[in-house]
């Protein structure tokens, strides 16, 4: 066996959302205003569109296209910076897909078969899924750990595949007796890790739900926030005035956590301003918020969709800077596994 280096893991942050639809308020709560933070706190940080993880369902190429460079608006927009993150699209970053074929040859079926996200996915007819939809997490894997990432913000529903990014990593390091891919933590943080369906408190706000109304895009406009709040579903009773009051009223309590994760407050300190108050009077008030940060999101996104150059050529340039970090480590684990000329 050959001696490793010591390698030392320093903090370094990555993430990725699917070029897969347009971008919703659980996205931009669960995920990328996460990424803002890190990226604020003066971490290393990497935001990848993972077009290659969109792909294992059918997409269209054209709306492919519009909708990575929409979701590079949609970074932008927010905040992330391309002087401060390396922003880039997947599939430019070749290292990705061939650390994830080391991957599935070091995972196992059973891992793969156990997510649930795969059985979500696959429903009834797993036959016909295909086979990049089961491989999925070990690409997920090489996309965090092809640059040694130690923290990877996402949303609730990531957590699985985040504990199997571990899981593939321990296994490599045992497997070839090394100590080189480190042990990823997620940081499943804030008050809206796990942002729920309008339409129903206890299914997760969906970009591809197949009723709009169930969620907020980022690029509705004004009318359509307010109409979608307006007609979220509710129960009967007031608000309660402290948080313990909202257990077992699951549209209430998300309509509430969306309000503090708007306007960074707790819940406790939500309910202290409207317990008591009807939905009637809330929901005003909540539209009235969400119109207020999330416009100027959505109108700089429509700036940024204009000038598609602009997007390519940050992608471009993050992918290069993604490729200076990716490729060495790629060779050392050709080297680890045994490839001649690696
Ligand atoms: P996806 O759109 O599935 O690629 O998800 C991109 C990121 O957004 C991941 O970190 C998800 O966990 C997060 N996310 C997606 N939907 C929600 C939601 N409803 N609430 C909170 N986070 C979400
Ligand atoms: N699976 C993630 C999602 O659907 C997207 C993703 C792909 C990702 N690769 C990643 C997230 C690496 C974090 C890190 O939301």
């Amino acid at each position: 066996m050959q001696d490793t280096p010591q390698t030392q893991f320093t903090t370094r942050v990555f993430s990725g959302v699917q070029p897969s639809g347009g971008l919703t308020l659980g996205n931009y709560l669960g995920a990328i205003r996460r990424f803002v933070d890190m990226q604020d706190d003066g971490n290393e940080t990497l935001y990848c569109m993972v077009d290659q993880h969109a792909i294992t369902v059918w997409q269209d190429p054209a709306t492919l296209r519009r909708n990575t460079r929409q979701l590079a608006a949609g970074y932008l927009a927010a905040g992330l910076d391309p002087t401060r993150s390396i922003l880039f699209n997947q599939s430019q970053v070749a290292a990705h897909a061939q650390l994830a074929w080391v991957f599935n040859c070091v995972a196992r079926m059973g891992w793969m078969q156990r997510m649930t996200q795969w059985k979500d996915k696959a429903g009834k007819n797993q036959q016909n899924a295909s086979l990049g939809l089961l491989a999925y997490p070990s690409l997920m894997a090489a996309d965090i750990l092809i640059y040694h990432a130690t923290h990877v913000p996402v949303g609730e529903d990531q957590k699985q595949h985040i504990e199997l990014t571990r899981d593939i990593a321990i296994k490599f390091n045992n497997d070839f007796g090394v100590d080189f891919f480190p042990a990823t933590e997620p940081v499943i943080e804030g008050p809206a890790t796990r942002v729920m369906s309008l339409r129903d408190g206890t299914k997760k706000m969906s970009k591809s739900d197949p009723s709009d109304m169930s969620r907020i895009n980022l690029t509705d406009d004004a009318d359509t926030i307010a109409q979608k709040i307006r007609k979220a579903r509710t129960d009967p009773e007031a608000l309660p005035s402290e948080a313990k009051g909202l257990e077992g009223r699951a549209e209430a309590r998300n309509l509430v956590n969306i309000f503090g994760a708007l306007n960074e407050q707790s819940v406790d300190q939500v309910l202290a301003d409207f317990g008591g108050r009807q939905f009637s009077e809330f929901k005003p008030a909540l539209a009235d918020l969400a119109v207020a940060k999330l416009a100027p999101i959505s109108s700089e996104m429509g700036r940024l969709m204009e000038q598609p150059e602009e997007i390519d050529a940050i992608l471009a340039q993050g992918a290069e800077k993604a490729r200076a970090i990716a490729n060495p480590i790629l060779k050392r684990a050709y080297e680890i596994v045994g490839f001649v000329g690696a």
